[in-house]
């Protein structure tokens, strides 16, 4: 600390009416809205800390923030993932973090940039923090900023500044990004089984595709160099601010890299991450896809592979309510409760700070458990080198024992993109009266030889069994007589436009027919010609088909 203090300014702003945080996703816009609205940015960021009770935020640590802060954690060179974010939160108990990611949206100028918000549990901001922040946001008169302070990112190690409204200096600690989430990582698995899995003669070959986001430097070191899968193995490890151009989202649609060279069958294992290591994608030899509501149920099948749950006991299981039902049989075989709660990862805390759940996923690519409040990419392939190396089979032959052992959820999800969101409005009023009609239980569908009859509709609501917060309108549900279900949602991380998403689910029992392409089960010939959907979206949107 040297030289006079550094001036800290109050700058007077106009707010902005369009800064709600969307649930779990944070505040998310096209990079040149931010780059061209006077102070948009630094709006949010002062909304966002404001909305911290001053008593909790004198003094206290965030994991990167500003203004009467005693202290700011920042990862080198600005590069932490949500996973870690959320680890370094709860390690050194954190007032909260700010992530500054597009996620898995396409980034850099002419992409997308966004603002996440994480609490002190190390998770995203339930919503009645999301309401708050907004609610400032929208009367925000000034903001503070320090335009002098100059960090280097690039030193590891303690930097103390003296602000001029300060007694004490301001500390600011650059940390290794990866080293705490590592050391977390080594209290969960056994490492020396994974590495025996991926060295010396007879190793498992995998591929690793970090698309150009954060998870590089993580893959890196925890993959290559201390479990020893060869270097080669992990490719797109250089985090570049527009992710290379490409869309760093882990699915079959946009990981066409990774599935391109597991289809040529030299590797065993495949694995992609988004931009900010909170999702992830698994594949087997020759681009064998495992879905993500798969990839919970298995996951939570062989819990006992990893000493982390052999240790602290299974106590209970979550899912978001469109993911599929598979959890739910394991769940049963194994007598513990699921959960089922809307579409977000923040609806999960609870459940963990209370004890109630130990493994969480969702089928849009996440999965994680109570070793943090987020899911957790890096995790979830750690999962599967674990359970890879206890069972010594293929990635394909324990998707297929299970399926055998369970029974098969075949799983669609389409996405109806761009609409507008009067019509998406209508469209699912509509929808509502439709399907919750009482003469629409008992009807019957044919898909060639198999009949589905409608047992249940509803419009899934969720008490949170913790504090009791009731959340409606969390999508219809029609849940046929086999387990079956269709369900239409709409999309809560959409911008301008809206998205309605159209999840189906089939139940297959007999191992028979366990060998179909989910999308043979055509759904859409399950609804009536005359009731005009899903026409009506055919013709009013883009169709995208992201999970086959
Ligand atoms: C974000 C959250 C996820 C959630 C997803 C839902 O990605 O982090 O936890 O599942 O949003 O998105 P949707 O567009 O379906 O509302
Ligand atoms: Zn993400």
């Amino acid at each position: 600390m040297e030289g006079s203090p550094i001036p800290v300014l109050t700058v007077p702003t106009a707010p902005y009416q369009d800064q709600r945080p969307t649930g779990g996703g944070g505040l998310r816009r096209p990079t040149g809205l931010f780059e061209g609205q006077r102070n948009y940015l630094p709006n949010f960021i002062q909304s966002v800390l404001s909305s911290i009770d001053l008593r909790d935020r004198q003094g206290c640590t965030m994991v990167v923030g500003s203004e009467k802060i005693g202290r700011l954690i920042i990862g080198q060179n600005g590069i932490l993932s949500t996973p870690a974010v959320s680890c370094i939160i709860r390690k050194i108990k954190a007032a909260g973090g700010i992530i500054l990611t597009a996620s898995h949206c396409p980034g850099g100028p002419g992409g997308e940039f966004g603002v996440k918000f994480n609490v002190a549990n190390g998770g995203p901001a339930p919503d009645v923090v999301s309401d708050k922040i907004y609610q400032i946001s929208k009367t925000i008169e000034e903001y503070a900023i320090c335009p002098d302070l100059r960090i280097d990112l690039s030193r590891l190690g303690r930097q103390e500044f003296d602000l001029e409204n300060k007694f004490k200096p301001f500390r600011v600690e650059i940390v290794d990004p990866v080293d705490i989430y590592l050391n977390l990582l080594r209290t969960i698995f056994d490492f020396n089984a994974i590495k025996s899995l991926l060295t010396g003669p007879g190793q498992l070959k995998i591929r690793v595709d970090a698309m150009h986001g954060v998870m590089g430097p993580y893959v890196r070191k925890v993959l290559c160099d201390e479990l020893g899968a060869p270097a080669n193995s992990a490719i797109n490890c250089v985090p570049l601010e527009d992710f290379g151009g490409q869309h760093p989202d882990p699915n079959l649609t946009y990981a066409t890299t990774l599935l391109e060279a597991m289809k040529g069958g030299e590797y065993g294992f495949g694995a992609a991450f988004d931009a900010d290591g909170d999702r992830y994608m698994i594949l087997g030899q020759n681009g064998f896809f495992v879905s993500p509501s798969d990839s919970l149920a298995i996951i939570a099948a062989n819990l006992s592979c990893i000493p982390y749950f052999r240790q602290m006991g299974v106590r209970g299981f979550g899912r978001s309510m469109p993911t599929s039902m598979a959890l739910d049989r394991v769940a049963k075989a194994m007598k513990v409760p699921v959960y089922e709660t809307p579409a977000g990862w923040r609806f999960f805390s609870n459940l963990m700070d209370s004890g109630r759940c130990s493994l969480c996923g969702e089928e849009s690519f996440g999965t994680g458990s109570d070793h943090l409040r987020e899911k957790d990419g890096l995790w979830a392939v750690l999962v599967w080198l674990s359970i890879i190396a206890a069972r010594k089979q293929s990635v394909e032959e324990i998707v297929r024992d299970h399926w055998a052992k369970f029974g098969r959820h075949y799983y669609c999800r389409f996405d109806y993109e761009g609409l507008e969101p009067k019509t998406t409005y209508y469209i699912m009023r509509d929808l509502e009266a439709l399907v919750t009609d009482k003469s629409f239980i008992g009807q019957q569908f044919a898909v060639g030889s198999h009949v589905y009859s409608v047992a249940k509709t509803d419009s899934f609501e969720y008490v949170d069994p913790v504090d009791g917060t009731v959340t409606k309108k969390q999508g219809l549900r029609i849940i046929f007589s086999d387990a079956s279900r269709l369900i239409f949602r709409l999309s809560s991380s959409s911008g301008v436009r809206a998205t309605i998403r159209l999840y189906a689910e089939s139940y297959e029992r007999d191992p028979t027919g366990h060998d179909q392409e989910p999308q043979m089960n055509e759904f859409d010939k399950l609804w009536p010609a005359q009731s005009g959907f899903p026409s009506i979206l055919f013709v009013s949107a883009q169709m995208h088909n992201t999970t086959k």
